[in-house]
């Protein structure tokens, strides 16, 4: 096994600064007295009680008890092992390592992909740069308008025409195909039975896609030629480096000024961004035209409190916008929206209207909720009961998607400016209070079931399913069983992190997870082995699939039963409303003991969002 010198490690501890490297992973880090704070990376917090102590070289989380030296402030940051930790400092403060007993391990793992990826992009930008072959690229290059500085600024590349360019290059160098294959630059092939591989990306304009920490994870590469057939830009594949969901185009850039002006705009081509950092706006991140998930919000919540969305003004736009204000508000963070001429993207309107055309609509941006008000009224029919009523519940959906009972208030009072909408907006407030008192009370239901350590069978079950054939059966438990039809908390907990990331990233994300959901894991071939025995659910005979959909109907049926002993306790509702809910849940029963034919209509019915656009 590799080791690294016991005087290496201390000379590289010495040589790194606690300070500086936890600043370096959270630019938010303040001095306090005598230590320096801020929020706690390793759980959810609002008031900071994560410290960092120059003179004891220590950090400490008063909130979840984390802490430990510098080296273990890498590991749980980047959830890496301990020799990876020392070796990403050692890089930092160019301490060389000479490992005893050989190299590490290099199947694939973290660190050579690292590496792969910093190799890649630096051949790419070496190809762009000066090579005959990146002629092509050059021009395109001056046509689009990216001069020298940002081309070295971004590490803009080219990859090259052939086949094996960059395969042959890297294999050279001492990597095997099957790490580049990993890292997702080459793709596999077995013409005539026989594995090979060849490149990626070829004949395109090379974008490296960074982490916060600034080192390449993944790439985008633009055709240069409209005429050539394939892809406007293909991109790199989920790997163990490169999340797509966890990705935002230059917030390595970003993070700092993001941090000092509390605001972090969303643009959704990588060239939009490289034209508003090379105008001096450089708080700007792009999508990438990837929709706006969860963690790309925590991720901007950890810096913002404010997103400017500015996006397209197609209805593909105007739909992405609103979904991801839902998101962001959900997350505490203010949004406003930018509504860009028809036909412009940023790149463009900064070129033909210099920055100012886009600073002036960011500061007059309109707050999400007006945005919904104005877009939907301008497309539905404010003047019929029917529009209003669609136009009115899709902004309540906005507004009660906030934690924050002032933040609803706020956006209350904007919808009534746009009318004399009180009474609606009443009645639907108060139905979603009705909801919400429903859903309170089953929990309360749900909260008399003893916590125990043993988690409830056919929930351990359908984990275990999940996991096991997790690419048959995730599209339909996605689609139909929203997590909070499970009643153990930390088995919902496991199925909202398998919903998002397939199982292979549970790993990953083990120190994220609460200490219950870690034990769940730990102890998951024994929770299986008991779940194993679900026999009253399902029979050997039957397909992965076939057993999702039993477990959907199962859990929905308990769901609504406790739905149906809540009602009966409820005493907000009338007579009338209460003979609804009743036969409606009589109704939905019913289709539940049938089959999957019967069940999923209904449960669609349930599911439908209001609003379509
Ligand atoms: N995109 C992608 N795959 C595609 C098309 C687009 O990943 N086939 C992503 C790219 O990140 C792109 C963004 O979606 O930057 C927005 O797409 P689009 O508006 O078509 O491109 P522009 O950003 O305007 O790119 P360009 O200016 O180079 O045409
Ligand atoms: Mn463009």
């Amino acid at each position: 096994m590799a080791m690294i010198p016991k005087e290496t490690i201390e000379e590289i501890r010495q040589r790194c600064n606690i300070v500086d490297v936890v600043g370096a992973y959270l630019p938010e880090l303040r001095r306090r007295g005598s230590t320096y704070k801020c929020n706690c990376p390793f759980h959810k917090e609002k008031t900071p009680s994560f410290t960092v102590n120059d003179g004891r070289q220590i950090f400490h989380c008063f909130g979840c008890g984390a802490g430990g030296d510098v080296f273990r402030f890498v590991m749980d940051y980047e959830k890496v092992d301990f020799v990876t930790a020392v070796s990403v400092l050692a890089e930092r403060v160019g301490v060389e390592i000479v490992y005893e007993g050989g190299q590490p391990d290099k199947s694939g793992n973290k660190d050579v992909l690292y590496k792969l990826h910093t190799d890649a992009a630096a051949f790419y930008h070496r190809m762009l740069l000066d090579s005959p072959e990146g002629a092509e690229a050059r021009r395109y290059m001056e046509e689009r308008d990216l001069p020298t500085e940002i081309i070295k600024d971004f590490q803009i590349g080219y990859a090259p025409q052939g086949w094996e360019e960059l395969l042959g290059r890297a294999v050279k160098k001492g990597y095997d195909p099957e790490q580049l294959e990993a890292a997702g630059l080459v793709v596999p092939s077995d013409r005539n039975g026989k594995k090979s591989h060849y490149d990626r990306f070829r004949n395109r304009v090379m974008f490296p896609i960074c982490d916060q920490m600034g080192r390449v994870i993944g790439f985008s590469g633009r055709i240069m030629n409209k005429a050539e057939k394939g892809a406007k830009y293909v991109n790199s594949p989920e790997t163990l480096l490169f999340k797509k969901n966890r990705v935002l185009f230059a917030f390595d850039k970003a993070r700092k000024p993001i941090v000092e002006s509390r605001q972090a705009i969303v643009v959704e081509g990588q060239i939009d961004a490289i034209r508003c950092h090379q105008a001096g706006l450089d708080n700007v991140v792009a999508s990438q035209g990837t929709a706006l998930t969860e963690n790309h919000a925590k991720m901007i919540k950890r810096y913002a409190d404010e997103v400017i969305l500015v996006l397209d003004s197609d209805a593909a736009g105007l739909k992405a916008a609103l979904a991801s204000s839902e998101i962001f508000i959900a997350n505490e963070l203010s949004v406003r929206v930018v509504t860009l001429p028809e036909k412009e993207d940023p790149d463009s309107l900064i070129k033909d209207k210099g920055i100012q055309a886009l600073t002036s609509l960011i500061k007059t941006a309109a707050p999400a909720i007006d945005f919904l008000m104005d877009t939907l009224s301008g497309r539905d029919d404010m003047a019929t009961e029917a529009g209003k009523m669609r136009v009115l519940k899709a902004a309540i959906g906005l507004i009660v998607s906030s934690p924050s009972k002032i933040r609803q208030d706020n956006m209350i009072k904007a919808i009534l400016r746009y009318g004399n909408y009180s009474t609606v907006v009443e009645e639907l407030r108060r139905e979603h209070v009705a909801k919400q008192a429903i859903k309170k009370k089953i929990e309360q239901v749900n909260a008399v079931v003893p916590v125990s350590k043993t988690f409830p069978r056919q929930e351990a079950a359908l984990i275990d399913l999940l996991m096991t054939y997790y690419h048959e059966v995730h599209p339909l438990l996605h689609d139909y069983l929203p997590p909070h039809l499970l009643t153990d908390p930390t088995c919902k907990k496991v199925i909202e992190v398998l919903m998002l990331d397939p199982p292979e990233s549970i790993t990953e994300q083990f120190h994220d997870l609460d200490r219950d959901v870690q034990e769940l894991l730990y102890a998951r071939d024994k929770v299986m082995k008991d779940a194993k025995t679900d026999s009253k659910t399902i029979d050997d005979s039957m397909l992965p699939i076939e057993v999702a959909q039993r477990y959907v109907q199962l859990f929905w049926k308990r769901f609504i039963e406790r739905e149906s002993i809540a009602l009966v306790n409820n005493k907000s509702l009338s007579s009338e409303e209460l003979f609804i809910e009743r036969s409606r849940i009589k109704q939905d029963l019913h289709a539940l003991s049938k089959g999957w034919e019967d069940t999923q209509p209904m449960l669609e019915v349930r599911l439908h969002k209001d609003i379509e656009f």
